[in-house]
């Protein structure tokens, strides 16, 4: 694996998920991949799962990190060739990439989208140009259209917790009052419709994700229906990809409740988290027996770990 920006860079996904469920059980194995090597961890945005998971992953196989709150603590960056940089841009991508590079082995990025161009957001300018630039395999963190250290490590709770060899999985929005990027829902569809499961989605009307995403995969805009017989809930919200960055107010009936849960075959819960708790899903279904919101966060650890250790050229 060169890279791990999305499901396209992993040659066998089911393999990946078998390694971080072997590392789960062994977490030290492998440190000789890791000694004497430094993860750097480049954030654009704010993250506390996978800061800290992607950390505890590097640590486990015997590795330095070095992070780095780039929107914070360093130069604004310029992302155009050729741009005289004499207005608010401190240091050209290109710099910035060559140099943090030079004391990396691998580097995580995280880089939100900005929802107001969704041409630019959808080409992953600043991931891609961080890429040519960087001399060392990168790792997102998050990207403008993509979450795959969320999406792997959600395949192996789905894979952990799945009581059939085909379950439902039914991938629902949910309300939110700020506009998010759709990366999590993207990503969740990219990896998860390979897998053996039935997967629906759904929205409401004029929220439906980018068609490069959905493809063939099932999509109602009737969450009852959907949500039928599902063995697994995901929760998410998203802003329009049509109307690109708009939120849409007043379907507050979208939210997860317990309610809704009963429709389901006794679903497991599920939600990448950070959540606004009784807006998103009610706190009712998020402390239920059914919630597998901390199983979630804890494999973010194994997944980052399975990818690192890949990196450093583990077979
Ligand atoms: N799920 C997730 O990526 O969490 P953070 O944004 O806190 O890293």
């Amino acid at each position: 694996m060169k890279k791990f920006t999305a499901y396209k860079d992993v040659s066998q996904a089911e393999d990946l998920v078998a390694l971080a469920k072997e590392l789960k059980q062994h977490p030290f194995q492998h440190q000789e991949f890791g000694k004497n090597k430094t993860l750097g961890l480049v954030f654009l945005n704010p993250s506390l799962r996978t800061r800290l998971s992607t950390q505890k992953a590097a640590f486990n196989l015997g590795m330095n990190v070095m992070v780095l709150n780039l929107d914070k603590d360093s130069w604004s960056l310029e992302l155009e060739d050729g741009t005289v940089m004499n207005q608010n841009s401190q240091e050209h991508i290109k710099d910035a990439a060559a140099v943090i590079s030079q004391y990396c082995d691998i580097v995580g990025i995280r880089t939100f989208p900005d929802l107001k161009d969704r041409e630019a957001d959808y080409s992953e300018q600043l991931l891609q140009k961080f890429i040519k630039y960087a001399q060392v395999p990168i790792v997102s963190l998050e990207s403008a259209t993509r979450h795959p250290l969320q999406s792997l490590a959600d395949l192996l709770t789905i894979e952990e917790h799945k009581a059939k060899a085909k379950p439902k999985v039914v991938l629902s929005w949910a309300p939110h009052p700020k506009a998010l990027p759709q990366a999590v829902a993207n990503s969740f569809i990219e990896w998860i419709k390979e897998s053996d499961v039935e997967l629906v989605v759904c929205n409401p009307e004029g929220m439906d994700l980018a068609p490069e995403f959905i493809k063939d995969v099932t999509v109602l805009h009737n969450q009852e229906e959907a949500l039928k017989e599902a063995d697994f809930v995901y929760a998410k919200n998203w802003s329009s990809y049509e109307n690109y960055g708009e939120i849409l107010a007043g379907h507050e009936n979208w939210r997860i409740t317990a309610d809704k849960m009963q429709l389901t075959n006794k679903a497991k819960f599920m939600h990448c988290l950070p959540v606004r708790r009784n807006v998103v899903v009610t706190d009712e279904v998020l402390d239920s027996e059914q919630s597998l919101i901390y199983q979630q966060a804890e494999n973010r650890t194994y997944a980052a770990q399975a990818v690192l250790l890949k990196l450093l050229g583990h077979e």
